[in-house]
């Protein structure tokens, strides 16, 4: 995670960001130290990296690449808004050991890569292009599935699909998903492949409800997303609420914040 020292709207790069919608600055680092708190009262690790100053975005760290095993795919971001990102995440990983392929497509890391399984969901049309899906798959030896965005809103493919269970364990795949967020015949892999997903209201979805981490039993998700709690509480997960809504005045939330360093 990085601490939101520089967190603010200073552009607006999705339709989420106004820039006469300001950020409440300590409201957003107490919601961020809850979160922080809430992964350690989980018994989960949680590393930190520096927020470079004039980075507003720089919080969102699942942008920040794709880690698994001991490798990892950097991020090199769409909007020159957010390029010095890059390289600051790509050194906190070489730093602490991990064997980063440096990308040459465009690709927002785990805003647009999520890891389930053998395989990678990968997410195109606003940010990511097609092409980094293949540089991932090679820089990470697994099989990517590539999937079309369609809406603006959700711009990034961690806001259109919560990994539920990653399919890790003993226990199979499985997520959640908006299907609205993404083309007819991307509906339709999805379909295909998670027959029986949660499938995500729009109003659950427009609350970022799908911007979660799960580690297979807790999932952290925003506190405005009731009903997808709801649907994750009957399928025997315990969810566990945050409030994060001085993120989603940038198109952020849970996930948004945490990169995922997977085994
Ligand atoms: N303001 C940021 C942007 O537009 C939000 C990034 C959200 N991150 C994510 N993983 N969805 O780039």
């Amino acid at each position: 995670m990085c601490t939101p020292s520089h967190f603010e709207i200073a552009y607006a790069i999705n339709p989420w960001m106004d820039l006469d919608t300001p950020v409440d600055v300590e409201r957003a680092r107490l919601q961020w130290e809850v979160l922080r708190n809430t992964y350690l009262s989980l018994g989960h690790r949680v590393d930190l990296i520096d927020p470079l100053p004039g980075q507003p975005d720089m919080v969102f760290a699942a942008n920040g690449g794709l880690v698994i095993g001991g490798r990892a795919y950097g991020a090199r971001f769409r909007f020159a808004e957010r390029s010095a990102e890059g390289g600051a995440y790509a050194a906190w990983l070489t730093t602490h050991g991990y064997r980063v392929t440096e990308p040459t497509r465009t690709n927002e890391g785990e805003g647009d890569f999520l890891a389930l399984g053998a395989m990678i969901l990968a997410g195109t049309g606003f940010r990511t292009s097609l092409d980094a899906h293949i540089e991932a798959a090679d820089a990470l030896d697994r099989p990517v599935v590539s999937l079309e965005l369609v809406d603006p809103r959700f711009y990034h493919l961690d806001v259109a699909i919560a990994v539920l269970d990653d399919g890790n364990g003993e226990t199979p795949a499985d997520i959640a998903y908006y299907p609205g967020a993404f083309s007819p015949h991307s509906r339709r892999t999805l379909r295909d492949l998670f027959p029986d997903a949660i499938l995500c209201s729009e109003d659950d979805a427009l609350v970022l409800g799908l911007n979660a981490v799960s580690d297979g039993h807790h999932v952290v998700l925003p506190s405005a997303a009731t009903g997808l709690a709801e649907a994750v509480r009957r399928r025997g997960y315990t969810p566990v609420p945050v409030d994060l809504s001085e993120f989603m005045k940038s198109g952020g939330s849970v996930k948004c914040c945490t990169m995922e360093l997977h085994r």
